[in-house]
């Protein structure tokens, strides 16, 4: 685990525009910055960032959150993943806390492994870029392959000398352990005599998700017959080969961006992929798919595009790769090259235009892509044509989808001219074994139940920043009365949620604010009458909400916002003093979008560089303590509402023992009157 000693530091290091100015261009607006939206494909900038309050919102996507949820969300990281990243970007050391020793071990053992492995890349990149031997071997090779100088960045290729332990001696005179060169595959030791794996090969690194290296893949540059053109690292506890994919790192944006993920097989289709303006492109490398390679595509996209050789050895194996695709539930398409073409050698001699138009006209389903191949072997001989049907009623059988699944039964009847019945019944016996479990896979698809909310506000009343809970809804408008329309409750959801968003935005808006507020209360008067008297009190914003809250033992009714809540009033209770920079550094993901929503409510308005024309220039308030006095109390008296009519409904006709419910609804009901008394101005505004 990573400290929080360092994740303090890592938030209070990172700057929200330099994090994402890495990623995507972005451009002064006032005290802002703004860019195109790297979560859609758009025109007009609708990206915003806020350095001052160290937060990012898209209003295309409607996504937004702190350093760290950018970079979940954009590349895909997990929050350790991210804490990481940032902390190498600021060159902050990562202090590991609460691990056994064992677990110790382990993690020192995979990190010396990695740090080892990230050297050896360096290495061998500044090697091919400025060493002679490296010039005038290595980079005229891949510069003869027609990879740019951009592309061998971005891949971070390099080469290892012909020498046979550069590495290696490179390696421990900077004290890397002789043990960890050769876990990892760089160097093998034998008889006291370490050498490198790689002698005399261009190398391409090969990266996880997040970036780290693993492994490499070495290719050879003579002719030598005997030794292998591609040599790859072994496998080890940092390198797993079935459960990587050459180029992911590179791709993962794209992949999620295009909602599609090309599929090919080595090292060179990838690159030249990329160089060729599609970045969507990953390879299975050296091995068959595996379910793990296809999961980490199915984080990012349920779109897997299959490319292949002209030739028919790499078809056979393809074929078997898209029973496992469709098996996790993805969709796959297949697309072939012509005869004698690869990805690469296609990709280098089209222009782009031509290689998307064909990619685009090329790619077809999996029935009509096995129908097209096999029918050619099959042709005219009815076992092979029966076998054939088989297999394609497989593949369907493998698609957990039922509706996907009579699609694909449908098509693969008419493309092999036969019955859709009788492909039925072959399909039912498949898949009898596999459907209990199909099942349970939907069932936990389903989404849970969302409260109703409704983002159309049609209440008739009009004027005003619809935002604002004082622009409020008719007169005739009263919640504790029953038997409201479909119309009516949906209103009064919509309602309360502004208001219970208001309250929100207030506490972390103005929640350290100290404020005076009126407190109404009984005293004994010189007459020793008891009377009502206004007292003024100084209060901090937050401890005011918590406490009006706290009086009805009321609870936001939107879970969300609940949460939210707890979190803030929690965090207001243990900083003395509270920063909203603060809060949002430590921002929880799942509060991310909600928060930034409210936060840069107002910045949307300049992404149409409205603000010179001062229209969205709001009197808000005209203090905030009436302000917080205000919505707090619309809001109370909504939620006490609420709970006298779930009492009210409680209530059995057969008057049995509802004594306690009803006495209840009273006092609740007195409540209310006394809010009215107090805000009788302010609640005319609302009912
Ligand atoms: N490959 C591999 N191991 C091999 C051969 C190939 O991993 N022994 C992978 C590599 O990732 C390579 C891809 O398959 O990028 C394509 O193979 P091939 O065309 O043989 O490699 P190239 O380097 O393109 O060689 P050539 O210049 O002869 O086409
Ligand atoms: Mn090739």
């Amino acid at each position: 685990m990573i400290s929080q000693n360092t994740i303090d530091t890592v938030f209070e290091t990172a700057r929200v525009e330099e994090v994402i100015g890495d990623f995507v261009n972005l451009k002064r607006a006032g005290s802002n910055f703004k860019g195109l939206s790297p979560f859609s494909d758009e025109r007009s900038p609708s990206f915003m960032v806020s350095p001052a309050k160290g937060i990012w919102k898209d209003f295309s996507t409607g996504k937004g959150g702190n350093s760290v949820k950018f970079l979940m969300e954009h590349s895909q990281f997990t929050y350790p993943e991210a804490i990481r990243y940032l902390a190498r970007k600021y060159n902050i050391e990562i202090e590991e806390t609460e691990q056994t020793d064992a677990e110790k071990a382990i993690t020192d053992v995979r990190e010396s492994m990695y740090l080892v492995s990230e050297f050896a890349a360096k290495y061998f990149n500044d090697t091919l870029l400025n060493s002679e031997e490296g010039k005038a071997i290595g980079l005229s090779y891949f510069k003869e392959r027609g990879f740019t100088n951009e592309t061998i960045k971005k891949f971070n290729l390099g080469y290892s000398p012909e020498t046979w332990d550069a590495l290696t001696k490179e390696a421990l005179g900077k004290g890397y352990k002789l043990e960890f060169l050769e876990s990892t595959g760089l160097t093998i030791a034998r008889e006291d005599r370490p050498f490198d794996r790689f002698k005399g090969r261009v190398m391409f690194p090969i990266q996880s998700m997040s970036g780290r290296v693993l492994g490499f893949g070495g290719r050879i540059l003579t002719n030598d017959k005997k030794a292998a053109k591609y040599l790859n690292s072994p496998e080890s506890d940092i390198y797993h080969k079935s459960k990587v994919l050459y180029g992911i790192f590179q791709a993962k944006q794209s992949i999620a961006k295009q909602n599609n993920c090309y599929l090919v097989e080595g090292y060179t289709d990838v690159i030249q992929f990329n160089q060729a303006g599609i970045e969507n492109v990953v390879a299975s490398s050296g091995t068959a798919l595996t379910p793990d390679q296809i999961r980490l595509i199915n984080r990012l996209t349920r779109n897997i595009t299959v490319l292949f050789d002209g030739d028919a050895a790499g078809l056979r194996a393809s074929i078997r790769g898209i029973d496992l695709i469709l098996e996790e539930g993805m969709n796959v398409r297949v697309c072939a090259f012509p005869d004698g073409e690869d990805p690469d050698s296609f990709a280098r001699k089209n222009s782009h235009d031509d290689l998307v138009a064909y990619l685009e006209n090329n790619s077809k389903d999996f029935i009509q892509f096995k129908a097209s191949i096999l029918m050619g072997e099959a042709k005219n001989d009815p076992i092979k044509k029966a076998d054939l049907i088989r297999d394609m009623v497989a593949s369907i059988s493998k698609i957990p989808d039922r509706i996907q699944r009579e699609v694909y039964i449908q098509e693969c009847a008419r493309i092999m001219d036969i019955s859709e019945q009788v492909l039925v019944s072959t399909l039912a016996q498949l898949i009898q074994k596999d459907i209990a479990e199909a099942n349970k896979k939907q069932k936990q698809e389903q989404k849970p139940f969302q409260v109703y909310k409704n983002q159309n506000l049609n209440t008739g009343y009009s004027g005003g920043d619809p935002e604002d809970p004082r622009n409020g809804p008719p007169e005739d408008y009263y919640p504790v009365e029953s038997g409201y329309s479909v119309q009516q409750q949906a209103d009064k959801v919509d309602i309360l949620y502004r208001l219970e968003r208001k309250v929100i935005e207030i506490l972390l808006l103005y929640g350290d604010k100290t404020e005076e507020f009126e407190d109404v209360l009984l005293k004994n008067n010189e007459e020793g009458e008891v009377v009502m008297v206004t007292e003024k009190k100084e209060y901090k914003v937050f401890q005011r909400i918590y406490l009006s809250l706290q009086e009805d033992e009321v609870e936001l009714s939107n879970t969300l916002f609940r949460d939210i809540f707890k979190d803030l009033i929690d965090f207001y209770l243990q900083n003395e003093k509270f920063s909203l920079e603060q809060y949002l550094m430590r921002l929880q993901p799942e509060f991310a979008q909600e928060v930034t929503d409210i936060l840069m409510e107002d910045e949307r308005l300049t992404l149409h560089n409205w603000e010179g024309q001062n229209i969205f220039t709001k009197a808000k308030h005209e203090t905030i303590a009436q302000y917080v006095t205000e919505t707090v109390m619309s809001m109370r008296w909504f939620l006490v509402g609420k709970i006298i009519e779930e009492l009210k409904s409680s209530i059995k006709p057969d008057n049995s023992d509802n004594t306690e419910l009803l006495s209840m609804v009273m006092d609740y009901s007195g409540l209310v009157n006394s809010f009215s008394k107090k805000l009788g101005r302010v609640m005319s505004r609302y009912h």
